[in-house]
């Protein structure tokens, strides 16, 4: 449940925020996040998700994604998903970052977002955080974000206006009616079973049109676990090609990984980005030839924390 701490004694109170909801902060690790558990109750039971999440966890991926997002043609209706959404803190981060480099005013773009917990899914919809997400100051994001007199933040209808919540879904069976040209899946991987990973992996792929790009990240401490999956998708016949010698003002970290670096491991988030073959409607810088094979190996797997 969200503390006192976070909310001024007395002041009104955010029921969605008090209700199924656990918080702990990490002090001395900010690039972790915060550490966030939502309660799901209804006819299949209680389940708990770890929804961990923060704002602007990634400011130098979400910048090479806006960059990115710029490259497509100026008449495109460029459609991003983001999965899994947890409530919503990397798509109103998205969708800042877009709006400070003048994205939406040159390109049309949705970012559109699930997760499978129903109660992150309402609090996505909210558009309304308890203050500790936040950085101290935020006069930075005015107008943007807006302090509430009771200790929570409030985002802007002008930021969630580019934002659309969808309802609540298991990424290995969501099927939409099309494609997305860019797909986001940053901290799934890693708490899913070993087993089920390479479905999660295939699924992000048919997610991902043609000439559309798959950001992907195990999280920011442990890439070098996405080999095998950088491996598969980059194999000949799956058609991805990576585009980390082409982003060459986006190398990996900017946090203490836990093991090797793989090569292909890009931003703060060490993620992947790849760009999917295909007529597409992309004008993203190709990758050299060579860059699909050039990635360092990764070592042996770090041990695990
Ligand atoms: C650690 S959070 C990551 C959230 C966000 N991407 C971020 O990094 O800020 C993991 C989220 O995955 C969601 N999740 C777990 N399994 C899922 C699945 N099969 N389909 C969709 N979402 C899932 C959980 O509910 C939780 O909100």
């Amino acid at each position: 449940m969200v503390t006192a701490r976070h909310a001024a004694a007395g002041a009104p109170r955010r029921p969605d925020w008090e209700q199924d909801v656990r918080i702990r902060t990490r002090p001395g690790r900010p690039d972790s996040g915060v550490k966030l558990y939502v309660t799901d109750r209804d006819a299949a039971g209680m389940r708990e998700f770890m929804a961990n999440t923060g704002f602007r966890r990634y400011p130098r991926l979400m910048a090479t994604l806006v960059a990115l997002l710029g490259q497509f043609p100026a008449e495109a209706q460029i459609r991003v998903l983001i999965v899994p959404l947890s409530v919503g803190l990397e798509a109103v981060s998205l969708a800042i970052a877009g709006l400070e480099a003048g994205l939406f005013q040159a390109r049309s773009v949705t970012i559109e977002g699930f997760d499978i917990s129903a109660k992150a899914t309402a609090l996505a919809r909210s558009g309304v955080y308890p203050r500790l997400f936040f950085p101290d100051d935020l006069t930075a994001f005015a107008p943007a974000l807006r302090e509430a007199d009771d200790g929570f933040v409030e985002v802007d209808a002008s930021v969630m206006a580019h934002v659309r919540v969808l309802d609540p879904a298991d990424v290995l069976t969501f099927a939409p009616g099309k494609p997305y040209d860019m797909v986001v899946c940053l901290n799934l991987l890693m708490h899913l079973p070993e087993k089920a990973r390479p479905a999660l992996v295939a699924r992000l792929a048919e997610l991902t049109a043609p000439g559309g790009i798959l950001c992907l990240n195990n999280n920011q401490e442990w890439p070098d676990e996405l080999v095998p999956h950088f491996a598969a998708l980059t194999a000949p016949a799956a058609g991805f090609v990576s585009l980390h010698e082409a982003l060459a003002d986006a190398p990996g970290t900017g946090t203490t990984p836990a093991g090797p670096v793989p090569a292909f491991a890009v931003t703060d988030a060490n993620a992947m980005i790849l760009r999917r073959a295909g007529e597409g409607r992309s004008a993203f810088p190709s990758p050299p030839a060579h860059a699909t094979h050039s990635a360092k190996p990764a070592g042996p797997t770090s041990p695990r924390r």
